[in-house]
């Protein structure tokens, strides 16, 4: 029998509705890829996500990692917010995928209470916001005080103590450059910033230790040792501008 009008509009309806869903969740994945200012879509693997939680960070961040705020430029699935979450951090994914956002606050919810009050997933561009310090919006203030009641909910904007980034390697060197006009707007040498990247080296600057391709930075320790070129340069005065008596 042939098909009535009707349903043949009905047809062309749920397959529109289809590919703009598909088209939806497609392009934001590939989109910054194609414009070289994202990453790849690869995850943090188990191996180096344990060597994170369980080598690095209990060192650096000795003598707790409880309460310590990690924050995920690029989240993808939210892995390692949450594996932040499940060692005592407070962790923050910014993510430009909204099906990447809404995944890990699906997956932040179904691993309990206290995950999902400490773990926050936003939808934005990192290159537009403070990487240093992350201020909880009136949602997640929200969700902490009616998942946490008694608890001190933080209204202020908190300091980050890891930033952690897989991206390609030209992203390292603006991502350098806005860390350290960050650090020099609004510097806090009472505490540190430890700073990993995954794949890639950030040029010009030491790392602390690289352990299977995870390249790890003390933010402060950089900054201290531009400052002594700094000073250095500018104390030593060149032997034929020296004063003569
Ligand atoms: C290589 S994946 C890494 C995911 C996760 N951090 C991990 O290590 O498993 C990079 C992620 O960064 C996201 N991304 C790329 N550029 C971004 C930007 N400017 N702002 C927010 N997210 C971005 C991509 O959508 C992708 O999910």
């Amino acid at each position: 029998m042939a098909e009535q009008p009707q349903e043949r509009k009905c047809t062309g309806l749920v397959v529109a509705a289809v590919c703009t869903i598909g088209l939806a969740g497609f392009v934001p994945c590939v989109w910054p890829v194609l414009r070289r200012n994202g990453a790849p879509l690869h995850f943090t693997n188990a191996n180096r996500t344990n060597l994170i939680f369980s080598q690095i960070l209990p060192k650096l961040l000795s003598p707790s990692m409880k309460g310590r705020l990690f924050i995920d430029l690029g989240s993808g699935d939210g892995r390692l917010v949450l594996q932040a979450t499940a060692h005592g951090m407070r962790g923050v994914g910014y993510e430009n995928n909204l099906w990447f956002v809404l995944g890990s606050r699906l997956s932040a919810v179904r691993a309990g209470r206290m995950t999902w009050a400490n773990a926050s997933f936003l939808r934005c561009n990192f290159w537009k916001q403070s990487l240093l310090k992350h201020r909880p919006g009136k949602s997640e203030q929200l969700k902490q005080r009616w998942l946490t009641p008694g608890t001190k909910i933080t209204t202020e904007a908190v300091r980050a103590d890891v930033i952690m980034i897989y991206g390609l390697g030209h992203l390292m060197h603006p991502l350098r450059t806005k860390l350290e006009e960050e650090w020099r707007i609004d510097p806090d040498p009472s505490r540190d910033v430890v700073v990993i990247s995954n794949s890639f080296a950030i040029e010009g600057w030491t790392p602390l230790t690289v352990q299977d391709q995870l390249f790890v930075y003390s933010l402060k320790a950089q900054m201290r040792d531009k400052q002594d070129v700094i000073t250095h340069t500018h104390t030593s005065t060149p032997a034929h501008t020296q004063p003569t008596n």
